[in-house]
């Protein structure tokens, strides 16, 4: 079971030591960003519609060693991918998108298998630029992410696109503000690599901070952090009940793509949108949900066919769902919390129907596991890993039963990542920073 503190000594001087080698200089030089993963245990699917959604970032994440280069060029490395990523910050990286072949410093072509990893660093270089930026500095840097977690739906291709950020700005002394990093990691994700997703994942990146849930309402961007001291004491012992974050992987892992149903879900809340604004003379009016009032959807919901009804209904209830989870939250409610996050994976199976048999066979089981207070899927939902809070009196037990009782469920998935990388037991952590490395 994969209890642990984020990144570990060891992981820090092994990049720093890498990061030195490649740029031949001191490791004192080396500096690291630390861009942790994120957990979303309400709201999700609705940030894209301008919703409500809460989240906490976990002390696990992406490492990135880096050192300015001293010139316009960026040499990459990856722990987990092959290959070495060379580009220039001053090429035009709008007419290259990802997915096609690259050419590199030297001229030579690389292959997109030995080279796609790297899309997230021309992705940050295009954002910058987008925003006005001007860059004479690359980076010498490796990027390393908590082992087992890749595409576990936590939200990795938005620790990696803010890390890249973060590195790039720190190495050209850069100031940038957590809501023009949001817009830049929304211009990698929306305009660069073609996903439809919402803000939420870089937001809880840049935003959280331990111990703490950050509620955002996607549509004014305006957050808070609500921390334990804002405790009124409803808890049982007048105090929160000491949890933990059960990570249980499925198996299943794929990266989120345009290609997967999650611009097609985008694509029917839109839909929705746009038949309950028509109903009520709104043609002038964006088509998302958030949009559309409570109202008109209770007194127009007739009029959408079935599949854009049951999206609609996903948006409306994980809304209220989060307003009320954050009062939960603050109160120290932790059981009525729990209770809520379940009804969002359920809202998110019957609703929004982006489970698939192995995720639904785990949050069932955790949902059956001793302490767990509340399960859903993580990220997308439609690969990766469910999140449970678990009360941390139960965490051995709790993790004990998942493995048994989702490997009896399946067996071959189990096999395929191994028993020890099945359940992580993490912390709420810190979110996105750059410090040096000594
Ligand atoms: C992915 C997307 C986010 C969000 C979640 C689901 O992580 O990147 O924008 O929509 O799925 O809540």
């Amino acid at each position: 079971m994969g209890g642990f503190s984020w990144p570990s000594e060891a992981e820090m001087d092994y990049s720093t030591k890498v990061v030195a080698e490649m740029a031949g200089v001191a490791t004192k030089d080396v500096r690291l960003v630390l861009s942790p993963y994120r957990v979303c245990p309400l709201g999700a699917h609705i940030d894209h519609q301008g919703g409500a959604v809460s989240a906490m970032t976990i002390n696990k994440g992406i490492l990135l060693a880096f050192v300015p280069s001293g010139n316009p060029e960026v040499v990459l490395r990856s722990v987990h991918f092959g290959g070495e990523v060379n580009f220039r910050v001053d090429e035009d990286h709008h007419l290259k998108k990802a997915g096609k072949s690259y050419v590199n410093a030297n001229g030579s072509t690389k292959s997109k298998e030995e080279c796609s990893w790297g899309r997230y660093a021309r992705g940050a270089v295009y954002a910058l630029k987008c925003g006005g930026h001007i860059l004479n500095q690359g980076i010498i840097g490796l990027i390393s992410g908590s082992s087992g977690l890749d595409n576990s739906g936590l939200s990795s291709s938005a620790a990696v696109g803010v890390a890249y950020l973060l590195a790039l700005e720190n190495a050209n002394n850069i100031s940038v503000s957590p809501a023009e990093n949001i817009e830049y990691d929304r211009l990698i994700e929306n305009e660069y690599l073609g996903l439809s997703n919402g803000i939420l994942d870089q937001s809880a990146i840049l935003l959280s901070r331990q111990g703490c849930l950050t509620f955002m309402d996607c549509k004014t961007k305006e957050y808070k952090l609500i921390s334990p001291s804002n405790l009124k004491g409803g808890g049982s012992n007048g105090a929160q009940k000491s949890y933990k974050i059960l990570l249980a992987c499925s198996g299943l892992k794929h990266a989120l793509t345009s290609a997967t149903g999650y611009n097609c879900r985008v694509s029917e809340c839109r839909e929705a949108a746009r038949v309950l604004l028509d109903a009520v003379g709104r043609d002038e009016a964006e088509a998302v949900l958030s949009n559309v009032e409570l109202q008109v959807y209770e007194a127009h919901k007739d009029k959408l066919d079935p599949i854009l009804a049951r999206r609609a209904e996903h948006y409306f209830t994980e809304n209220l769902r989060v307003m009320e989870g954050v009062e939960a939250w603050a109160s120290g409610r932790m059981d009525d919390f729990g209770k809520l996050v379940t009804s969002s994976g359920r809202s998110s199976i019957q609703n929004y129907e982006c489970g698939c048999k192995p995720l639904i066979d785990l949050y069932e089981v955790l949902l059956r596991a001793p302490g767990v207070l509340g399960a859903r899927f993580s990220g997308a939902g439609f690969r990766g890993c469910c999140i449970a809070l678990v009360d941390s009196e139960h965490e051995i037990e709790a993790a004990s039963f998942v493995k048994r009782e989702y490997t009896k469920l399946q067996p071959e998935l189990v096999s395929k990542i191994g028993e020890e990388a099945l359940i992580f037991v993490c912390e709420s952590g810190d979110g996105a920073r750059v410090i040096s490395s000594h």
